[in-house]
């Protein structure tokens, strides 16, 4: 064999033992991965687990945690589902009515069901789904991955006494310790909530047994499969476990992040950490940089708009966090732009990505059906600057000549666009435009 033949030789079997090696390992993070999720069920099985047919585009909706926190009860559930219509939110798609934390009693009820709290949710979950169905809007609800039992119980008054005068220590299990959990009791859970008429599950992580989350939420997955109603499920487990890597097969959407307040830094960290993932949001599976804080105070309306734009773009779940029965104008001016709710609607179901960033300013583009691009120029710092997007940054053949559609100022823009496009935009603002060649 010539020389040269024999070191082609050697440089073919370097390659296929790299090649071979990197599949391997590739296979044997998958079996991990597969062992997490479920050692009986095979590939095919898990791989179609969740076909439940929702989140085809991102939920729209309200939650209630953003605003009320723990203060919640039918009435304001009620109220909100009036003002959803009322405002004229629910025909632009904001039909998820979410009942977070807080809703249920300390203890379950002798047969181990969780129990809508007396005081607060005196007519029960059944018929609030019932009113809010009535509405045309959706029912949501809340639970936990997790348990705990709280040992100092009797000093700190945690207990009761049942009938039979025998102390029952309770498990505190959400988030907010006033109401169990749905770990080892996921199938009992998922049926009560399907009895009700529940249409979406939020099911966070808080308290756990120490078990990964690839082995608790697949649980609730098929929980909810077996209770025979389509229910969204919201995968609330912070991105502790990077959920986009493995949250498809067990859940509509899953958290990217930590919990979000009514901040620039907070608003922007999560949209960061969400933007990470881009690539594994799709129709049926969305990331969630967690839900909106437009109108509850904390930012400019520039900063909100930044905030409903990349929410927009990112294919988040448009979760309105404020109180729907008392917003301004300026508010309902953001929420309700029909333009950026179509982006986020999409059929294409692609989320922007960041395309190039310099010191503050930032270019996010993604596509969009019929060829056309969302483009976001932010500006993160204090001053006014202008920014600059070029075609072969944001993925449009270079010759293309572009008409660009101002989404904010609700105007075509006069001047056709050859290779760029530069826009002056303010301190801690955006522009929001829909690129659509036409030439
Ligand atoms: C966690 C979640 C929040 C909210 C609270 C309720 O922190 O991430 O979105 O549901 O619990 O206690």
């Amino acid at each position: 064999m010539a020389r040269g033949e024999k070191s082609e030789m050697v440089k073919m079997s370097v390659l296929m033992i790299v090649i071979t090696s990197s599949m391997l390992m590739t296979t044997s993070r998958s079996v991990q991965r597969a062992r997490d999720v479920d050692s009986e069920d095979s590939e095919i099985v898990r791989r179609h687990l969740l076909a439940n047919g929702l989140g085809v585009t991102p939920p729209m909706g309200w939650n209630s945690w953003n605003h009320f926190s723990c203060n919640i009860n039918e009435k304001v559930i009620k109220e909100t589902a009036d003002a959803l219509v009322s405002t004229g939110l629910s025909k632009l798609g904001y039909n998820y009515v979410n009942i977070d934390d807080c809703w249920a009693e300390l203890a379950r009820d002798q047969k181990g069901n969780l129990v809508p709290k007396k005081s607060t949710f005196p007519s029960g979950i059944k018929a609030l789904a019932d009113y809010v169905h009535s509405k045309g809007l959706k029912l949501g609800i809340y639970s936990d991955a997790g348990y705990t039992i709280i040992v100092s119980s009797v000093l700190r008054n945690e207990y009761t006494l049942d009938s039979n005068d025998c102390l029952v220590l309770h498990r505190y299990l959400t988030c907010s310790k006033t109401m169990p959990g749905s770990l080892g009791h996921e199938e009992q859970d998922a049926k009560t909530f399907a009895e009700w008429g529940i249409d979406y599950l939020k099911y966070d992580n808080c308290n756990t047994d120490g078990s990964r989350p690839t082995v608790r939420y697949p649980v609730m997955t098929r929980a909810l499969m077996k209770s025979g109603r389509p229910i969204f499920h919201s995968l609330c487990e912070w991105g502790d476990m990077h959920p986009a890597l493995w949250g498809s097969p067990l859940g509509n959407s899953w958290r990217t992040t930590i919990d979000i307040n009514d901040s620039w830094l907070s608003m922007l960290a999560n949209a960061d950490m969400n933007e990470f993932y881009a690539e594994h949001a799709r129709p049926g599976g969305w990331n969630d940089p967690d839900m909106l804080e437009v109108g509850n105070g904390g930012m400019t309306k520039d900063e909100y708009i930044v905030h409903f734009s990349i929410w927009a773009i990112s294919k988040a779940p448009l979760l309105l966090g404020c109180d729907i029965r008392n917003m301004t104008k300026e508010t309902m001016e953001i929420v309700a732009n029909k333009e950026v709710i179509a982006i986020n609607q999409d059929s294409h179901g692609v989320q922007a990505k960041k395309a190039r960033m310099e010191g503050d300013i930032q270019i996010w583009a993604g596509p969009l059906s019929g060829y056309r691009v969302a483009l976001l120029l932010l500006n993160r710092g204090p001053t006014r600057l202008p920014i600059t997007a070029f075609w072969d940054d944001i993925e449009i053949p270079p010759n293309s000549i572009v008409e660009a559609r101002d989404l904010w100022e609700h105007k075509t823009l006069k001047q056709k666009f050859v290779g760029n496009l530069t826009a002056t935009v303010d301190s801690h603002a955006c522009k929001l435009y829909v690129l659509k060649p036409v030439a």
